[in-house]
């Protein structure tokens, strides 16, 4: 095939309809389908809509709200815990967790050096819960072990030092799959220690997703979801659940945990401004999607592992593992700069979005955009002038050679 042609695959009929939803609304699916920057732009569709209309109109905060509790009690069950907390975002969900399980200073917290809640929730640890953090470098590259995180243990015994009282773990982090054996060996050594074990689990449906196909089971299955989040969640003591990313609900992430621990994060949300009141159609757009869209994070998997081999096979460096939904890539090695592609893109005359050398597929990606994404790489590639090229390199790195640079990625 010549570099510049573009495969044409079959599209999803529409779910946002000119009819119900007006053309501008129809018009933006279009450019969600086409936008890889993250999966949080997903876009309600028509029937999730209606879903919202006959959801139950009560109090959340007097907790007289069935959707509110209905939705809060099926995630409590898929996760297999004790309860559950309906809240504005991840970030609200990870720092509500986090204070609940953090008592008094001086305190600290083990993550990952690029984890979310110590990069990327403008502080919140230190200003919530006036802990400090300390963010491991993890010595594989892609993910913590416990031999990463023993001799970072702070137990009480230096005063120079702030006690460890909570580890928290990303899974997914950057797409990448913390193989579970290794979260039970942490959450082993965090038990002896009677240390805390939160989970970052924005995308941990990505990894059930990932888990119900490999175990061969059916993820349109309540029964099978419970079985597989449930085994994933058994090392946490608590864990954050985003709502409004891969799943593809407007607004809300969810805390599972003890009834106990639910009941003192709810205490806090309050605290946090974050009690609302007819929550119910919120509740029941989640519900929607957890019911309709989550059996489709398989196919936002294989999309990804489409772009990642189109991108890698063009020449770009595939820079982390591509286990869920998201591909890293460097553009480097054919003269080009993560720039120059996003501009490329930009100018189509049916335009891809990109920001960064993050892409990121959602059950609304068009597989059509997967293929001109590919195709718009080689024709920069091609274009690019023969004496501009880089020489190749003498260590191959990127997907098909197993070796990667994850410990670079940021958000
Ligand atoms: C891993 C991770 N955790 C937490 C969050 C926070 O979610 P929110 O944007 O809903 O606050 C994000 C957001 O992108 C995320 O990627």
């Amino acid at each position: 095939m010549p570099p510049t042609a573009m495969k044409t695959v079959p599209r999803r009929a529409p779910e946002i309809t000119e009819e119900v939803a007006g053309k501008a609304n129809a018009d933006k699916l279009h450019r969600t389908a086409r936008d890889f920057r993250s999966d949080t732009f997903t876009m309600p569709t028509d029937a999730q809509m209606m879903a919202a209309l006959q959801a139950s109109r009560g109090d959340d905060v007097y907790h007289e709200d069935p959707s509110t509790a209905a939705l809060e009690a099926r995630i409590a069950k898929m996760a297999g815990k004790e309860a559950a907390l309906f809240g504005t975002s991840g970030t609200m969900t990870n720092q509500l967790a986090i204070r609940t399980h953090m008592k008094q200073p001086p305190h600290s917290v083990i993550t990952d050096h690029r984890a979310h809640v110590h990069m990327m929730e403008a502080g919140g640890i230190a200003m919530f819960c006036q802990a400090t953090t300390h963010g491991l470098v993890p010595s594989n590259g892609v993910h913590l072990t416990l031999e990463d995180i023993q001799p970072a243990l702070q137990l009480g015994t230096n005063i120079h030092i702030a006690p460890t009282k909570l580890i928290c773990l990303e899974n997914t982090l950057s797409g990448i799959i913390f193989p579970q054996e290794e979260i039970v060996r942490i959450a082993e050594l965090a038990k002896k220690n009677n240390i805390g074990m939160h989970l970052d689990g924005a995308r941990a449906w990505n990894v059930a997703a990932a888990e119900l196909e490999k175990r061969g089971l059916d993820p349109t299955s309540e029964a099978d979801r419970t079985t597989v989040l449930s085994d994933i969640l058994a090392p946490f003591d608590s864990a954050s659940l985003c709502l409004s990313k891969g799943i593809g609900a407007p607004v809300g992430s969810a805390i599972v945990g003890s009834k106990e621990f639910i009941e003192r994060a709810r205490w806090f949300r309050k605290a946090f401004g974050g009690g609302w009141r007819q929550s119910g159609m919120l509740a029941s757009m989640a519900d929607y999607a957890l019911t309709n869209f989550f059996p489709r994070l398989q196919d936002t998997h294989t999309l990804a592992r489409r772009l990642a081999a189109g991108l890698e096979d063009a020449g770009c460096t595939i820079l982390a593992p591509v286990d869920t939904s998201m591909v890293f890539f460097d553009p480097s090695p054919i003269g080009l700069s993560v720039n120059d592609v996003t501009q490329g893109l930009a100018a189509l005359d049916d335009p891809i979005g990109l920001n960064a050398n993050r892409c990121v597929i959602h059950h609304q990606t068009d597989p059509q955009a997967v293929e001109d994404f590919i195709a718009t790489v080689q024709r920069l590639a091609a274009a690019v002038p023969e004496n501009l090229r880089p020489p190749p390199a003498t260590e191959k790195l990127g997907a098909k050679d197993g070796k990667f640079r994850v410990n670079a990625l940021g958000y």
